[in-house]
């Protein structure tokens, strides 16, 4: 096993030693090349690791996915979404009494203090979700800032349970706004997912009537989505909590990051490009304009930086995604035969294949919800709502140990030093 790497540089070696890792690749350890005067260049961080860490495990090759050593398929096939929190948050499974306390600690914290709706008041019903999102989600700073101690574990697990409990809360609302209808409150007596989809689609005042298979479609979507290591939208958490930021803000950060056509964007832009094909006679059309170099168009949904392979909650979320569609009649919907065909070609076609490009979880997810009613805009709000364990506990993670604030290098390549010119004479 390598212990150790050397590296020359104009003629004086320096020894780099290796940091091995529990599962998966290890790393070589560079932080000793400041002080020869030398940074390390690595755009987009393909080969940085950027952080240690205990929580999620990725090997894209194998197509595994490990959160706190537990495989994602027996995760969703077993758990629910909120042993998945206690797990992410605490490292290990709960038993019966913690799970129940668990489940008490974020039922009684979802309600949502009735001044600080108002936030909504500011937007139109034309606002995309995803900004009331990160509006709502930064705001809560504004209730919990006085007194956090983000250095106090109790502090920070505090953070952890107003986080989780809250963003259905505030997901729902940013729904309920676009719809121009009256908010909806937490019921007590409703699972996590079931609450959710209660708050978005019940009556106020009316019992929840929210079909046990989408409450658990929607549930096996929030542990799929639960952590996924040091993604954009984490990586951009773990950046902003860095500086020692509020909680609040440096978790909008994540959910701003989220947002992106090339991470968590891809479920709402699959359904954007099921819609533009249009028609199955349209297909081969759009797998051509991919395959384009000169066009900068994307198959939404396929490829992932870290899976090469395939993407092991796409397996689940592909089952998943049938059970729903099977449910709801819709089997022959006209974008869901588009989505399949796509997907046979794309199997199918040297381009994908030597690429490695699979459907990710996006593609499936994205038709799920399309299938379950959930408008389009919605989708990756559900993703952040799924997301949010994993941000807090990779937030805490750093916080509880040593760490530094995030501040990469650069290789300049503007100007050299000139002469400012008066504004006469340019
Ligand atoms: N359609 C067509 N070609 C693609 C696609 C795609 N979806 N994805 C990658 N390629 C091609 C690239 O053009 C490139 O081709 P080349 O080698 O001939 O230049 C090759 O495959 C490698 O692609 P990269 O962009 O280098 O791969 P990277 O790992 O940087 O990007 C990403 C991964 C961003 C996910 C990309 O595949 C993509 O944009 N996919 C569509 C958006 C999407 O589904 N995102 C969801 C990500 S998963 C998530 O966030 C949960």
């Amino acid at each position: 096993m390598i212990q150790k790497v050397e590296i020359t540089i104009d003629g004086k070696t320096v020894e780099l030693p290796v940091l091995e890792a529990t599962e998966g690749t290890n790393v070589v350890d560079v932080r000793g090349l400041i002080a020869e005067g030398i940074y390390t260049f690595d755009p987009g961080f393909l080969s940085t690791a950027s952080c240690e860490s205990r929580i999620t495990y990725i090997d894209g090759d194998k197509g595994i996915l490990m959160y706190r050593g537990y495989p994602i398929e027996e995760l969703a096939e077993n758990s629910s979404h909120m042993e998945v929190c206690y797990l992410l948050l605490c490292g290990e499974l709960p038993d019966q009494a913690q799970l129940s306390e668990f489940v008490q600690d974020i039922k009684s914290r979802m309600p949502v203090d009735d001044q600080f709706k108002h936030i909504f008041d500011a937007f139109s019903e034309s606002a995309h979700p995803m900004s009331m999102l990160c509006a709502a989600v930064g705001g809560l700073a504004s209730l919990y800032h006085d007194g956090l101690d983000i250095f106090n574990a109790q502090h920070r697990r505090e953070s952890a349970l107003q986080l989780i409990a809250k963003i259905p809360t505030l997901a729902a609302m940013t729904y309920r706004k676009t719809i121009g209808a009256k908010f909806i409150d937490p019921d007590p007596e409703l699972e996590y997912a079931e609450n959710f989809l209660n708050m978005c689609f019940g009556e106020p005042g009316v019992s929840s009537n929210v079909s046990a298979t989408l409450a658990s479609a929607m549930d096996k979507i929030f542990i799929l989505h639960a952590d996924h290591e040091q993604n954009a939208s984490t990586s951009t958490v773990r950046l902003a909590g860095s500086t020692e930021a509020d909680p609040y803000a440096a978790i909008a950060a994540g959910v701003a990051a989220l947002w992106g056509p090339s991470h968590g964007g891809a479920n709402e832009a699959v359904l954007k490009m099921l819609a533009e094909i249009g028609d199955e006679s349209r297909v081969q059309e759009f797998i051509d304009r991919a395959k384009d170099k000169d066009d900068p168009f994307k198959l939404m949904g396929f490829g992932h930086r870290v899976y090469k392979n395939f993407d092991p909650r796409a397996t689940v979320m592909q089952a998943s995604c049938h059970a729903v569609l099977e449910e709801q009649g819709i089997e022959d919907e006209p974008l869901l035969k588009i989505a399949k065909q796509l997907e046979t070609i794309a199997r199918e076609q040297d381009y994908f294949i030597d690429r490695k490009l699979y459907p990710n979880i996006d593609f499936y997810s994205g038709i799920t919800l399309k299938a379950m009613g959930i408008p389009t805009n919605m989708f990756t709000v559900i993703f952040a709502m799924g997301r949010m364990p994993g941000w807090v506990a990779h937030w805490d993670e750093m916080l509880g140990s040593p760490f530094k604030i995030g501040r990469p290098r650069q290789l300049y390549l503007g100007p050299s030093k000139r002469d400012y010119v008066d504004i006469n004479d340019r």
